[in-house]
C-alpha cells in the first residue's frame, strides 16, 4: 500500500480538480512531458518524428469516463478520422489505442459496441490496427466481451490490454489464446480492491514475468498470439530479451512498448538492438486523469510538478 499513490489516484477521478488543473499554465507545461499536443495534427507530427528514430507509435486521443452520448459520439468521430490521417506506406508503424468508457461503455453497452464496430470497420478499410485499453476492474468483463466479439466478427488485428496486477489475468489470457489475440501486457495503473490484485510490487513483477513467458510460449505463438511487452521495468525487459534469445523467438513475433516521455534512452536502446519498440503517444485536451496516473506511478514526477508550480 502506498498512501501518496492512492491519494493521487483518488484525485485523478475528481472532476473539480480536472477543471482547475487543466487551465493552470505550470501544470500544462509539466503535462507536456507525457502528452504530445492538443490536436490530431500535433499528435501525428510527433508520431512521425518518433518514426524517424525507428520507434513505432500508437496514438491515443485522450478521454475517458464519458457520461453523455454526444461526447462519446464526438470521441468516436475523432477515431473515425485517425485511420485515414495515419495511413501510409507502412501500416504497422502507426496504430491507435482507445478506451471504451470514452466510447460510451458506462452509458450503454450496445451504443459503445456500435461505436467500436464503426471504428474498427474504418480502421480495417485503411489496414490500421486498433488496441483497446484496459480501465479499472468495473470495466474488465465488458471490455473483454466487446474485444472477443470483435475478433469473432473478423477484426483480427485488434489488440487488447491486460493487467498483470489482476489475479484473474492468467485465466483471461488462457481463455483468449485460441483466438490468436494481440495482447498488450502492462502492470496496471488503477486503484483496485485488495482481494482482486497482487498488492506487493514484487508479486506484480513476478506475475508479469510469468504471463510474459505464457504469451511467448510455443503454444501461444502457434495460435497467432502477438505479445506486446508494455513496461519500462528494465529488469523485466532484460529478462524478456534473454528469454527470446534463449528460445530463438524471432524479433517480429512480439514487441516492446513504453509510454511517451518515459525512458526514451531505453526505447532507443531496444531499437538499436533490433527489437520492435512502440511508443504510446497521447494527444488531446482531456489529459488530466492520464497525467495524474503518471504522477501516481512515480512520486518524483510530483516533486517536479510542485517545483514548477512554485517557480511561476
Ligand atoms: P514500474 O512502475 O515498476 O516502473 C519501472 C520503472 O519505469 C520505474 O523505476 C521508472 O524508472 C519508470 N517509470 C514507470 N512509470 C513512470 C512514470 N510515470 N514516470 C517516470 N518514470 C516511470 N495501464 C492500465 O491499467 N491500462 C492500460 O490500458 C495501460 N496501457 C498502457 C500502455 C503502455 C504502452 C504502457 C507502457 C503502459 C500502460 N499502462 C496501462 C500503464 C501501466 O499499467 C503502468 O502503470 C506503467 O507502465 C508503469 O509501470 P511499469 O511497468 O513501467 O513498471
Amino acid at each position: 500500500m502506498n498512501p501518496l499513490k492512492d491519494f493521487l489516484l483518488f484525485l485523478s477521478k475528481r472532476k473539480f480538480l480536472q477543471k482547475l488543473m487543466s487551465t493552470s499554465g505550470p501544470v500544462k507545461f509539466v503535462s507536456k512531458r507525457f502528452v504530445s499536443g492538443e490536436n490530431l495534427d500535433e499528435g501525428v507530427r510527433t508520431a512521425q518524428d518518433l518514426n524517424k528514430y525507428g520507434l513505432l507509435v500508437t496514438l491515443d486521443h485522450l478521454g475517458e469516463s464519458v457520461s453523455d452520448e454526444k461526447s462519446a459520439l464526438e470521441a468516436a468521430h475523432e477515431y473515425l478520422l485517425i485511420p485515414d490521417r495515419i495511413k501510409g506506406d507502412n501500416h504497422f508503424s502507426l496504430t491507435c489505442s482507445l478506451k471504451l468508457t470514452q466510447m460510451g461503455l458506462d452509458i450503454n453497452y450496445d451504443f459503445c459496441f456500435n461505436n467500436i464496430r464503426n471504428i474498427l470497420k474504418e480502421a480495417a478499410r485503411h489496414q490500421k490496427m486498433v488496441t483497446i485499453d484496459m480501465e479499472d476492474s468495473a470495466c474488465t468483463d465488458r471490455t473483454l466481451a466487446i474485444y472477443k466479439a470483435m475478433l469473432k466478427e473478423g477484426y483480427k488485428g485488434t489488440g487488447i490490454v491486460l493487467q498483470a496486477y489482476l489475479k484473474r489475468t492468467e485465466k483471461d489470457i488462457r481463455d483468449m489464446l485460441p483466438l490468436g489475440p494481440r495482447i498488450r501486457l502492462c502492470k496496471g495503473t488503477y486503484k483496485e480492491p485488495a482481494e482482486i490484485v497482487f498488492t506487493k510490487k514484487k508479486d506484480v513483477d513476478a506475475n508479469y514475468i510469468k504471463l510474459t513467458a505464457l504469451l511467448l510460449s510455443p503454444e501461444s505463438l502457434a495460435f497467432g498470439t502477438y505479445p506486446e511487452i508494455a513496461t519500462h521495468d528494465e529488469k523485466i525487459i532484460n529478462w524478456t530479451v534473454n528469454y527470446v534469445k534463449a528460445n530463438n523467438i524471432p524479433e517480429d513475433k512480439f514487441e516492446f512498448q513504453m509510454l511517451y516521455g518515459i525512458r526514451r534512452d531505453l526505447q532507443e536502446r531496444l531499437v538499436r538492438q533490433g527489437y520492435r519498440m512502440r511508443v504510446y503517444l497521447p494527444y488531446g485536451t482531456h489529459w488530466y486523469p492520464y497525467f495524474m496516473r503518471r504522477l501516481a506511478e512515480r512520486p518524483a514526477n510530483l516533486w517536479f510538478l510542485l517545483k514548477n508550480l512554485f517557480r511561476k
